[in-house]
């Protein structure tokens, strides 16, 4: 036995959906089609009726809306670092400003009670409460008590309104003294992302009713240290993997020390942006089967099944011996959660590469020079356009998608609630002359996704709540201020908001429970 074999365990899984036939054919077909509901093809339905308790609330994070990016003692992040480098950000947009939520977060929940909103999901923003970064050697890290008491103001005035406060430990903003000291890659910041969530817990622990360890860790690792589209821009795969493993350990970490820490009942999880996958061509499988390890698994297996898929490890050999996997990791990766996050927007297509013509990168993933987002699978699959419609991100609209998204995850992990914790669309919106912001797609898009999840429901799927992508229009990491996916238009220069028809319509939903016409 290998110590590979020894420490990450046996299992290849299945690929999330895979329940549905596969499709070998030259054609595009869904390898996941026979899960989906049949009959209104559309999921363009009003009237659905959502059972007592569900959550319906919106998303946001702290380096996209709050700006004040030097106020208050906070320290810098990757992403200033990031936006700050010429031509890593479309227009050279930057974060120091944003929404500028950090000042007119009152006004902001306001709009949330009016809307009817029943919970918040915001990040903190770690450069707040350690600039300097963790304690080291004979060093106590400095807390930034001005840090905390934003957020603790913040809970207490979504409490005070009756939203309820779901936050989030890191959405991407490492502070820069972390990555200065490796980032991700090196296990140290494992160990500081714990003592983090010891002083969140200790801080917010009373208050908070749901605690999320890391956004999309999918993205911190492998777009931050493989594709390098993201912040900190590095181009190393096995550095990638590296960190999705301390990424792991960090979750695992942290679930720890918010229970030891935290005072109240807190719900604990972890957000994870799923890959729902077609294939095409010969080896459609065995390209959907790489993916969905490097993409979904290599995530879901350690967290709830304490074991890495043993195909990953196999694919990705030539790239690392994952040998920063030590003994014991997995049993503290493995924590028992109260809901999973589930982010989804679209699905991908992916084909077995020929070798010889062009290479397609359609991953939804801004271009970034030189780098891959897939290691070990990089020369191997491609991924190839997929039919419209599509968003102004250019991501395909794919309700049923999220439906077998949702009814895959349930049969792979029936014990386990879930949580849609982003869903939404990003479109060029244009101020009517009344002042009103009409964006008929962007509510169509949400009618339809609501109609999936509201589906997934009737088939016995345990999803708890949805929080629709974005409360604001906001700091769309690359593609910075160009892209909207608010139901609250921000104009950037006057800072001024203006609800869109997509929020009053998702603010009915919210109040009354029911899709509305
Ligand atoms: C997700 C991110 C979120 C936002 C949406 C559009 O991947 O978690 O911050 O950028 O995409």
């Amino acid at each position: 036995m290998t110590k590979c074999d020894r420490v990450l365990g046996p299992s290849a899984g299945h690929p999330v959906g895979s329940a549905g036939e596969r499709s070998a054919d030259a054609t595009m077909k869904s390898v996941t089609t026979s899960t989906t509901t049949q009959g209104n093809t559309d999921y363009r339905d009003s009237g659905l009726v959502f059972p007592p308790g569900f959550t319906f609330g919106s998303a946001t994070a702290a380096y996209q809306v709050e700006g004040a990016f030097d106020e208050d003692g906070r320290g810098p992040s990757i992403w200033d670092t990031f936006s700050k480098t010429p031509g890593k950000v479309s227009n050279g947009d930057t974060g120091d400003v944003a929404c500028d939520h950090y000042h007119r977060w009152e006004s902001d929940l306001d709009l949330m009670k009016e809307l009817g909103l029943g919970a918040y999901r915001f990040s903190i923003a770690w450069p707040r409460i350690q600039p300097d970064g963790p304690s080291t050697g004979a060093r106590t890290g400095w807390v930034n008590q001005r840090g905390i008491d934003f957020y603790s103001r913040l809970v207490d005035g979504l409490l005070e309104r009756g939203i309820r406060p779901v936050a989030t430990l890191y959405h991407w903003d490492l502070p820069q003294v972390l990555e200065d000291a490796g980032g991700w890659p090196v296990r140290a910041t494992a160990d500081a992302f714990e003592e983090y969530a010891a002083i969140m817990g200790g801080a917010l622990g009373d208050r908070v009713h749901t605690w999320t360890t890391l956004n999309e860790p999918w993205c911190s690792a492998y777009l931050g240290y493989g594709q390098g589209g993201h912040a900190p821009g590095r181009h190393e795969p096995d550095a990638a993997l590296a960190a999705v493993h301390h990424l792991n350990l960090a979750h695992g970490r942290a679930v720890h020390a918010l229970r030891a820490t935290s005072t109240g009942d807190p719900d604990y999880s972890i957000t994870l942006n799923f890959h729902v996958l077609r294939g095409v061509g010969d080896g459609a499988d065995e390209a959907i089967r790489r993916i969905d390890g490097l993409a979904n698994r290599v995530f879901t297996q350690p967290l709830l099944r304490g074991e890495y898929p043993a195909d990953v490890v196999e694919d990705t050999a030539s790239v690392t011996d994952w040998s920063f996997v030590r003994e014991g990791d997995l049993a503290v990766i493995r924590q028992s959660i109260d809901v999973l996050g589930v982010n989804y927007y679209s699905t991908a297509t992916v084909r077995l590469w020929d070798g010889a013509s062009p290479m397609q990168h359609n991953d939804g993933h801004k271009a970034a020079g030189g780098g891959t987002a897939w290691p070990g699978s990089d020369r191997v699959v491609e991924f190839v356009e997929q039919p419209g419609p599509y968003t102004a991100m250019g991501w395909n609209i794919a309700p049923e998608g999220l439906e077998e998204l949702l009814v895959g995850l349930a049969a792979e992990y029936p014990e386990q609630p879930l949580m849609v914790t982003e869903n939404g669309a990003a479109f060029d919106d244009a101020v009517a002359d009344d002042g009103s912001v009409p964006d008929p797609e962007r509510l169509d898009y949400l009618r339809r996704h609501f109609t999936a999840a509201h589906r997934a429901l009737q088939r016995g799927v345990d999803l708890r709540g949805y929080f629709v992508w974005s409360l604001l229009d906001n700091f769309e990491w690359g593609y910075g201020y160009a892209k909207r996916f608010g139901i609250v238009r921000v104009d950037f220069d006057t800072l001024e908001r203006t609800v869109k028809d997509s929020g009053r319509w998702y603010g009915e939903l919210a109040r009354t429970g029911v899709i509305p016409g």
